[in-house]
C-alpha cells in the first residue's frame, strides 16, 4: 500500500484531531503518502481532497473539533454517491482508508467496500461510546468530564435554592454519558434509553428523598430515554409531585461535543490512529481498530455495527445506593 486517505464523518469528537494526527504521521514513519479527505463521505464524492505531511497536523493534538471537518452524508447512502466516490478516490490513486466516526461511518464503510474492496480500517471516534469493540470511543471521556463540570455547577445553584433539576446530557441511543456523569456527579438517579425507570420510581426516589430531608436534587436524563427529554420527564413529574416543588431543566447538548480534550482521549486517539494505519498496512480491512483491556484489538465493522454495548446495571444500581 502506497496511498491513503483519512476522513473525520458523523458527529465530531474531542480527540478526533489528535487521531488524524496519529494516522499521518504514522503513515509518513511508514512511508505511505497520505491524503485527507474534507467533510467525510460528502467530501469523497465531491473530490475535496489534498495532500498531507507531518506539518498539516502541527499544533492540533490539543484542539477539539475536526481539522477535516465532518458530515452526515446522505448521497452516499445511494449506489450513485458511492460510485463518484470511488472514482475520486481512484483518481488520487487512493487504495486504503482509515474512517473516524461512529456506527453510521463504520456502516457506510462497509458497505463501500463490500461493493469496491477498497479496504478500510476504522477509529471509533463518537462521545457516546456505543460502538462494540473497544472499551471507549474518542471523545467520551472528555464529554463526560464536560457534563460533569455542568452538573457540578448545577449542583450548587439548586441546593442555594432547594431545586429539583432535570439535566439532559447527550446519548441518542446509549447512557454511557449519563451512567459515568451521573455517579462522579452524585445524581440521585440516572435515566438511560437501555433500562426503563418509570415516572412512578422518579416520583418515589424524590418522596424518599424529602422524606429523609433532602432539599435539592439531580436527575441525569439521556437524550434518549424511553420517557422523553427531560423538559418532557419534567412536566411529567410535576403533575405528580407537591404543586410547590421548585424544578428546572438544563440540557447540556453541543456543549458536549466540543472543547480540549482530556489527556485519556488524547492517548486514546493516538493509539486508534496509529492502530488503525498499520492495521491497513498489515492487511486488516473492514474492520475498527478498538483498546479492550488495554490491548490493540480489530473486530469487523460488522460486529461494531450489529453487537449491542450493553450498558452495566450494576452501576445504575449503585446510583440508587449512594444517593440515600
Ligand atoms: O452521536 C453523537 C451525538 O452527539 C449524539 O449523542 C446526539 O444524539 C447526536 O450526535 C446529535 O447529532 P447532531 O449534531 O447531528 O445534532
Amino acid at each position: 500500500m502506497k496511498r491513503i486517505g483519512v476522513f473525520t464523518s458523523g458527529g465530531d469528537a474531542p480527540g478526533m484531531n489528535a487521531c488524524i494526527r496519529a494516522v499521518v504521521r504514522g503513515a509518513v514513519y511508514h512511508g505511505i503518502e497520505v491524503f485527507g479527505i474534507r467533510r467525510g463521505y460528502s467530501g469523497m464524492i465531491a473530490g475535496d481532497v489534498y495532500k498531507m505531511d507531518s506539518h498539516s497536523v502541527s499544533n492540533i493534538v490539543q484542539r477539539g473539533g475536526t481539522i477535516l471537518k465532518s458530515a452526515r452524508s446522505k448521497e452516499f447512502v445511494t449506489p450513485e454517491g458511492r460510485k463518484k466516490a470511488y472514482d475520486n478516490l481512484m483518481a488520487h490513486g487512493i487504495e486504503g482508508l482509515v474512517a473516524i466516526g461512529g456506527n453510521g461511518t463504520f456502516t457506510g464503510a462497509m458497505i463501500f467496500g463490500n461493493e469496491y474492496g477498497i479496504p478500510t480500517v476504522g477509529a471509533p471516534g463518537t462521545i457516546d461510546n456505543d460502538l462494540y469493540g473497544t472499551d471507549y470511543t474518542i471523545g467520551f471521556d472528555t464529554a463526560v468530564n464536560t457534563a460533569l463540570d455542568a452538573i457540578d455547577r448545577i449542583r450548587d445553584t439548586a441546593s442555594s435554592h432547594d431545586r429539583i433539576f432535570f439535566i439532559e446530557v447527550m446519548g441518542r441511543d446509549s447512557g454511557y454519558i449519563a451512567v459515568q456523569s451521573g455517579i462522579a456527579g452524585g445524581a440521585e438517579l440516572v435515566m438511560v434509553p437501555e433500562v426503563l425507570t418509570p415516572i412512578s420510581e422518579v416520583v418515589e426516589t424524590l418522596k424518599q428523598g424529602w422524606s429523609r430531608s433532602k432539599s435539592s436534587s439531580i436527575i441525569i436524563v439521556a437524550e434518549g430515554d424511553e420517557e422523553g427529554s427531560a423538559q418532557e420527564v419534567a412536566e411529567k413529574i410535576k403533575v405528580q409531585v407537591d404543586e410547590n416543588a421548585d424544578i428546572r431543566v438544563t440540557t447540556l447538548g453541543h456543549t458536549q461535543r466540543g472543547g480540549q480534550p482530556s489527556a485519556y482521549d488524547r492517548i486514546l486517539a493516538s493509539r486508534l490512529g496509529l492502530g488503525a494505519v498499520e492495521g491497513l498496512i498489515g492487511g486488516q480491512k473492514n474492520v475498527m481498530a478498538g483498546i479492550v483491556n488495554n490491548d490493540l484489538v480489530y473486530t469487523p465493522f460488522e460486529d461494531t455495527i450489529r453487537l449491542p454495548k450493553p450498558i452495566n446495571e450494576d452501576l445504575l444500581r449503585m446510583v440508587k445506593i449512594l444517593s440515600v
